[in-house]
């Protein structure tokens, strides 16, 4: 499985990626890491794993659609099978959605369709849920609105505050991402007509 990754930050989601195909348990490829964000740690990560790493500049581009337009340019030179955005802080214009559709997935840190958005562990306390926790779903147009691919849950415990809530949920994102990517590794997943399936069943 060919997998481009986008990202904004720190890269530990990726390094989740590049563990598990280290460790042989994903059979998988990191063909190009790509950010908005020139100075962003995950492509220093990515340079260091002798990986292609791309920064394009928002500022450099005259609008968002030609930046998006050039980011998935240069994504698509890669030839990935899947496009994985792990904290891509960025809302991906229509266009380049569509151009993406089924090979383009998102982890985002809340059980969705529950809050979606920033600040999603805040959200999580200030609603006064037992629990919560990540979800990786196929990207559509809508915000962090894309078919649910699988959900990690964690307790909300009296004592969290968004700090240690998010600790509790990024270290239980890793696993669900790899094991997600393997389940694409598989061929086991697609989305069909806006619902996930796997092994050709819709679920
Ligand atoms: C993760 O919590 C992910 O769910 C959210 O942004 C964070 C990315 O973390 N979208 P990292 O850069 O992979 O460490």
């Amino acid at each position: 499985l060919r997998i481009a990754v986008l990202a904004s930050g720190r890269g530990s989601n990726l390094q989740a990626i590049l563990d598990a195909i280290a460790a042989g348990v994903l059979d998988a490829t990191v063909v190009g890491v790509f950010s908005d964000k020139a100075r962003a740690p995950v492509l220093e990560r990515a340079r260091s794993a002798g990986l292609d790493a791309h920064a394009l500049v928002p500022r450099d581009f005259p609008n968002r659609l030609e930046f998006d337009a050039a980011m998935f340019d240069a994504v698509e030179k890669s030839a990935p099978d899947l496009v994985v955005c792990a904290g891509y802080m960025r809302l991906i214009s229509e266009p380049q959605v569509t151009r993406m559709a089924g090979r383009m997935v998102n982890i985002h840190p809340s059980l969705l369709p529950a809050f979606k958005g920033l600040h999603t562990h805040q959200q999580a306390l200030d609603a006064g849920v037992a629990e919560h926790g990540a979800s990786v779903h196929f990207v559509t147009p809508e915000l962090d609105g894309g078919p649910v691919i699988a959900h990690a849950r964690v307790p909300v415990v009296s004592s969290d505050d968004a700090d240690a809530l998010a600790a509790r949920v990024l270290e239980r994102e890793h696993p669900l991402l790899v094991a997600v990517l393997r389940w694409f590794a598989a061929g086991r997943i697609a989305l069909d007509a806006g619902r996930v399936t796997v092994d050709g069943m819709a679920v």
